[in-house]
C-alpha cells in the first residue's frame, strides 16, 4: 500500500481529497496545525471511509516539527502540499504572516522531500496567478501576472520555488494544479466547508444567508461587462477537485509525466455569474434567497473561467458533478453543522 503526506488534511479541500486517496486504496498521513480547521473533521472522514488516517498536528513552517514528523513517513511516495493560509483580504493586511506561512511551509516540505528521498509533490495552486486575463477561456500557457493579493502572490512565487527546485534536482516531480473557485461539499454531509466568522467566499454566504446565521446576501456589482452584469467564475465541484489529486499522484508514482512540473487547470470549463449561483440555489434547494446588489468588491476580477482540455486529455480527469448538484450539497451541509438535516 502506498504511503501519501497530506499537509492541510483537516482543511476544506485537504478533508475530501484525503477521502478519495483513502477510496483509492492509499495509506494516508495527515499533516495540519488546525490554524483553519478541527480535529473532528477526522471523524468525518472515518465515518465516510471507515478509516482514520494518522495524523500528525504540526506546523509546516516549523523547519524543526517537520524534520520529526519526516523522519517517521520517509517511506512516502508523495506529497500533496495544501497546508497554506488562503483568505485573500486577510493577506493584504498581514503580507508577511502570509509570506512566512506559505512559503516557509513549502521550503520545509522540498527540503524534506530531497532529504528522505521523496520523489513526488502535488502542490494547490490557483486560477489567481492568471489574474484578469484578455483571452477566456484561460489556458495553462495563458501569462501568469503579479497577483492583486499577498496571498496570490505566495501561490506564484511557490511555483516559482517548485520550478527552481527541480532545475536543480530532477528526482523531485512535481504537479501544480491551478483550482479555480472550489464549492460544495461531500455527498455524504459528513464533511464540508468551515469557514470560521463571517465567510468571504459566495457560497458559504449563501448558505449561512438562507439558513438564517446572515441577513442578506450582498452581490458585488452588476455593472461588469458580463450578460447580466455580475462577475463570472468557474465553480468546480470539491469531490471532482479532490479526485484529481489522485490521478495527479498516480502520474507521478507512474512516470507518467512529461514535463516537469507539469500544470493544469482544475475547473469545469464554463463560468457562471453570481445571479446565476444564487438562482441555482434556489432550483435546486427551493429556498428563497434575501440579497442585494451593492458595489463590487475591490480587488475583484471581472470574469475568468478555465480551459480544462489539458486535464481531460492528460490527466483524463473531469469534472462531473452538475452546478445545481453541487450547491445542493452545500445546502445540505450547512443544515447538518446547524443541526438542521
Ligand atoms: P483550508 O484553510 O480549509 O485548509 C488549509 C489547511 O491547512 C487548514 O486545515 C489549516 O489548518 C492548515 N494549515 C495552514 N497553515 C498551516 C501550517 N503552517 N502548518 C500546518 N497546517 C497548516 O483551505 P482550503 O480551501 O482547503 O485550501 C487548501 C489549499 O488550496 C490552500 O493551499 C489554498 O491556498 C489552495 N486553494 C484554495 C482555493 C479555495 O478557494 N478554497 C482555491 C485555490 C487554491
Ligand atoms: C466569487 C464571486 C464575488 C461573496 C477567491 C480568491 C481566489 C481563490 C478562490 C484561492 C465574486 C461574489 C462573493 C459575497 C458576492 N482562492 N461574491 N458576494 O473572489 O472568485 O476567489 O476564492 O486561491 O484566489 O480570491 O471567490 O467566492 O469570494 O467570490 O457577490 O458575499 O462571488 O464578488 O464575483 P473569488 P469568492
Amino acid at each position: 500500500m502506498h504511503k501519501i503526506i497530506i499537509t492541510g488534511g483537516t482543511g476544506y479541500i485537504g478533508s475530501h481529497t484525503v477521502v478519495e486517496f483513502q477510496n483509492a486504496g492509499f495509506e494516508v498521513v495527515v499533516i495540519d496545525n488546525l490554524s483553519n480547521s478541527q480535529v473532528e473533521v477526522l471523524d468525518g472522514i472515518c465515518n465516510i471511509t471507515g478509516i482514520r488516517p494518522v495524523f500528525h498536528k504540526a506546523d509546516v513552517s516549523d523547519a524543526d516539527e517537520m524534520e520529526k514528523v519526516f523522519s517517521i513517513h520517509s517511506d512516502a511516495v508523495a506529497i500533496v502540499h495544501f497546508a497554506a493560509y488562503k483568505a485573500v483580504g486577510e493577506s493584504v493586511q498581514k503580507p508577511l504572516m502570509y509570506y512566512r506561512n506559505n512559503l516557509n511551509g513549502l521550503i520545509n516540505i522540498l527540503s524534506q522531500m530531497q532529504k528522505n528521498n521523496i520523489p513526488g509533490l502535488v502542490f494547490s495552486s490557483s486560477c489567481t496567478v492568471y489574474g484578469q486575463p484578455e483571452v477566456l477561456p484561460v489556458t495553462e500557457t495563458s501569462p501568469v501576472v503579479k497577483p492583486e493579493s499577498p496571498y496570490g502572490n505566495t501561490k506564484k512565487i511557490s511555483e516559482e520555488i517548485i520550478e527552481d527546485t527541480i532545475k536543480a534536482d530532477q528526482n523531485i516531480k512535481a504537479i501544480l494544479l491551478r483550482y479555480f473557485n472550489p464549492i460544495g461539499a461531500h455527498p455524504s454531509s459528513e464533511i464540508g466547508e468551515l469557514p470560521l466568522g463571517v465567510p468571504n467566499n459566495l457560497l458559504p454566504f449563501i448558505t449561512q444567508t438562507a439558513i438564517g446565521l446572515r441577513q442578506k446576501l450582498m452581490v458585488f456589482g452588476s455593472d461588469y461587462n458580463t450578460p447580466d452584469g455580475t462577475a463570472i467564475r468557474d465553480y468546480i465541484n470539491v469531490v471532482d477537485l479532490a479526485k484529481a489529486h489522485v490521478i495527479a499522484v498516480q502520474r507521478l508514482i507512474n512516470d507518467k509525466q512529461v514535463n516537469n512540473p507539469e500544470v493544469f487547470n482544475i475547473g469545469t470549463g464554463t463560468g457562471n455569474s453570481v445571479l446565476e449561483i444564487i438562482k441555482s440555489f434556489e432550483r435546486s434547494t427551493g429556498e428563497k434567497l434575501n440579497y442585494e446588489i451593492t458595489e463590487r468588491r475591490a480587488g475583484d476580477v471581472e470574469k475568468v473561467w478555465g480551459d480544462t482540455t489539458k486535464a481531460n486529455n492528460i490527466l483524463g480527469w473531469k469534472a462531473e458533478v452538475s452546478l445545481d448538484e453541487t450547491v445542493k450539497s452545500a445546502w445540505n451541509w450547512e443544515k447538518k453543522l446547524r443541526g438542521k438535516l
